[in-house]
């Protein structure tokens, strides 16, 4: 056993894929969720999957005293992987309150408790969102934040710098912020998958939803954009790969190979694809025909990124394997499972 790491979030979307990899790579996992966005069936999905059953508490992390219960409870927890959040931008805008108290108070109870029970790791979910609209493509770690375009971003930002904050003045604590692109696709076993909760915001399960029938259309938000053939220009990351970035981050932290113990890495493919190249790729893979229109941008939406993924591959020994073709195979897999088609 390499250790015994918590992971918060982890009934989550991209929490759950990185429980897999974790136990799959020598880890104890225990998960600590409140399923505000997830399903407990989650946890034997997860089991299915790996053959072993994570502990599974749950409540809110901001419950600073149940989460010191926690730690008295479940000894010799050795390191955190903190997804725990909200995440959706645009809920962000109405209610901003929510995410800064969700997201920024989630992280200092945490710390808290690290300095409490000498716990020394902590690998933190952020985005590429931190970035805003870079001048300069692929965007590399050392580009300076854009003021933040929604509250959400401001969260992804501001945790950022409490751990570099505390980094500065704690030096038994270890922090790894990763910068997540557009993390799609699902396992392929289709056990475990994104749920989106109501209309999906975000483009791949829009697309798997319109072809499984539970939406009448996609729109595409603008077409109008200076980029190949007008539609806005992502770096999607297969979750699989992103969850194998976390067990990378972990190992680092415990093989005690950081430089400094608050680093960041960008963690994407490093191409760039747009709006209809998703598409086309998703008609092609899955032999579906999608039912889409052209309408106006999205307010917020940045025009391209992707990411120069150079200091993961160089540092963390990690480098995205699986292609587009894959991400939405996988996607619409886990769509036809939860669809039962
Ligand atoms: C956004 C956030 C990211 C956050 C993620 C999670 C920004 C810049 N990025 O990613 O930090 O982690 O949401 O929610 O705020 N699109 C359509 N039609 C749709 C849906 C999307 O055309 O129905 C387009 C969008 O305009 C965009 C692309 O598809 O160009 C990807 O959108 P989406 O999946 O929502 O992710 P981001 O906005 O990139």
């Amino acid at each position: 056993m390499k250790g015994k790491i918590l992971v918060t979030g982890g009934a989550g979307y991209i929490g759950s894929h990185t429980a897999v990899e974790l136990i799959k790579s020598g880890y104890e996992v225990v998960i600590v969720d409140n399923l505000s966005n997830s399903r407990a069936e989650v946890i034997d999905s997860i089991q299915k999957i790996t053959g072993t059953k994570p502990s599974f508490y749950n409540f809110d992390l901001c419950d600073a005293e149940k989460l010191s219960g926690f730690f008295k409870a479940e000894k010799g927890i050795t390191g955190i992987i903190h997804f725990a959040a909200s995440k959706a931008v645009g809920e962000s805008v109405q209610k901003p309150l929510l995410y800064y108290r969700n997201n920024l108070n989630s992280l200092i109870n945490l710390i808290d408790q690290m300095k409490v029970n000498s716990i020394p790791d902590l690998v933190f979910s952020s985005s590429c969102t931190v970035y805003g609209q870079p001048d300069k493509l692929p965007v590399t770690e050392d580009t300076p934040f854009k003021t933040a375009e929604s509250p959400y971003g401001n969260t992804k930002q501001i945790c950022e710098e409490i751990m570099q904050d505390v980094a500065k003045v704690n030096d038994d604590l270890n922090f790894i912020a990763l910068r997540y692109f557009n993390p799609v696709g699902a396992h392929e076993s289709a056990e475990i998958g994104e749920l989106p909760l109501g209309v999906p915001a975000n483009l791949v399960p829009f697309i798997t939803q319109t072809a499984a029938g539970i939406r009448k259309e996609l729109s595409v938000f603008g077409d109008d954009y200076d980029t190949s053939d007008g539609t806005a220009v992502r770096d999607y990351i297969h979750v699989v790969d992103l969850a194998e970035a976390h067990v990378k981050a972990m190992d680092r932290m415990i093989g005690k190979k950081q430089k400094r113990n608050y680093e960041y890495f960008n963690v994407g493919t490093g191409n760039g694809t747009s709006v209809l190249e998703v598409i086309k790729t998703f008609e092609r893979v899955t032999n579906q025909k999608l039912n889409y229109k052209i309408v106006d941008r999205r307010p917020g939406d940045v025009v391209k990124i992707y990411a120069n993924t150079d200091l993961a591959n160089n540092e963390l020994g990690w480098k995205a394997s699986l292609g587009i073709d894959q991400m939405m195979a996988d996607a619409w897999r886990w769509q036809k499972k939860v669809s039962n088609i």
